[in-house]
């Protein structure tokens, strides 16, 4: 594996060399075919990684380390850092070193059109991974594979719809709402927007729950701690907290204990990512649901780039297997969750 921002080996430039000589005088090796030099110096995939805000998120990036170590894939990895230009300028860089494939995980939807028509241009096939784009000509990309976050999300509105039905029956006469706060993920991310959509979906036709706060908290377990100061500051009648990842959760936790606020039994929490931190917190009764979001994509995206890298057909859109997690289940089955 290959750290862009540290070394590109000596025989990496040797090959990126050959291989830009050989596109060069035509010797006939088509971009996205099996090739003999292909088959000398193995895959070449550029990958570019959001960065390392979540626990989540270094799982998901071992997962696909791991997995083309293993298949003999070299990886060009680029950690952006949470900026959308860095993904660009790493993804002009795969196209400018002809890499056999470029997979990325978009930190927003919007804003890929231009870059991704240059690695068109330059017939390098591109995977989308965990989080979705949007661009004028969806053929600019050969596919995704990830996770399902507008099913998250109804999941999540679903717990909430089932866990209040008491007060709900009451509501007819109290009036008395069941406010929800809302950690929301990054801003223009196609999971948090996706998440945000099922959840509110699901209790669109359930006027008794109020959505009473909402921010970003970007995917941090920082921000979920700022976000919870405030909002316990703002609101005394908090029934929900609907956090779209775990950091965000954890943080939040940690600012109710602080003011002797019990999570999970004053406020009902539901939180998606399910790493172990979330559901030790489940089994000590501190968070009510978990929603998997399983980051254990590497060794499906080394496949699909394998697929690509050899001409071949790789379905459009792909979700991979998460489960829920709830407080009545038989928490002792679990298996370590490895992030
Ligand atoms: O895109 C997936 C989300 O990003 C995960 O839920 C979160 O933890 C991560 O940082």
């Amino acid at each position: 594996m290959i750290h862009m921002k540290w070394s590109i080996s000596k025989q990496f430039r040797t090959i990126m060399f050959l291989l830009l000589t050989c596109c060069l005088v035509g010797c006939g090796a088509q971009k996205g075919k099996s090739s003999q030099f292909e088959e000398d110096h193995g895959l070449i995939v550029g990958f570019s990684q959001i960065g390392a805000e979540s626990a989540w998120r270094t799982c998901n990036t071992r997962s696909v380390q791991d997995a083309a170590a293993a298949q003999g894939v070299q990886l060009v990895y680029d950690n952006a850092e949470q900026k959308q230009e860095n993904q660009i300028k790493a993804i002009r860089s795969f196209i400018a070193y002809q890499v056999d494939v470029i997979v990325f995980v978009p930190i927003v939807t919007d804003g890929w059109d231009n870059v991704l028509q240059e690695a068109r241009d330059a017939g390098i096939p591109v995977l989308v991974t965990d989080r979705k784009i949007e661009v004028a000509d969806p053929s600019l990309y050969a596919g995704f594979i990830g996770t399902d976050s507008l099913k998250e999300g109804r999941n999540a509105g679903q717990f909430v719809l089932d866990t209040f039905t008491e007060k709900r029956k009451r509501f007819e006469q109290t009036k008395e709402p069941i406010t929800i706060v809302e950690l929301f993920g990054t801003e223009g991310s196609s999971v948090a927007n996706g998440r945000a959509e099922g959840f509110r979906e699901v209790l669109a036709s359930h006027p008794e729950f109020q959505i009473i706060y909402s921010k970003s908290g970007d995917f941090l377990r920082s921000k979920g701690y700022e976000l919870a100061v405030e909002f316990l500051d703002m609101y005394e009648d908090i029934d929900v907290i609907f956090s779209h990842n775990d950091g965000m959760t954890l943080g939040a936790i940690e600012a109710m204990e602080e003011r002797g606020i019990r999570p999970g039994k004053d406020i009902v929490i539901v939180t998606i990512d399910a790493q172990q931190a979330a559901i030790d917190a489940l089994r000590e009764g501190k968070v009510n649901c978990v929603i998997e979001c399983n980051p254990k994509t590497g060794p499906e995206i080394i496949r699909l780039a394998e697929r690509l890298a050899a001409g071949q057909y790789i379905p459009r859109l792909q979700y991979v297997h998460e489960e829920v997690f709830y407080e009545t289940d038989d928490l002792s089955l679990i298996e370590p969750r490895g992030y």
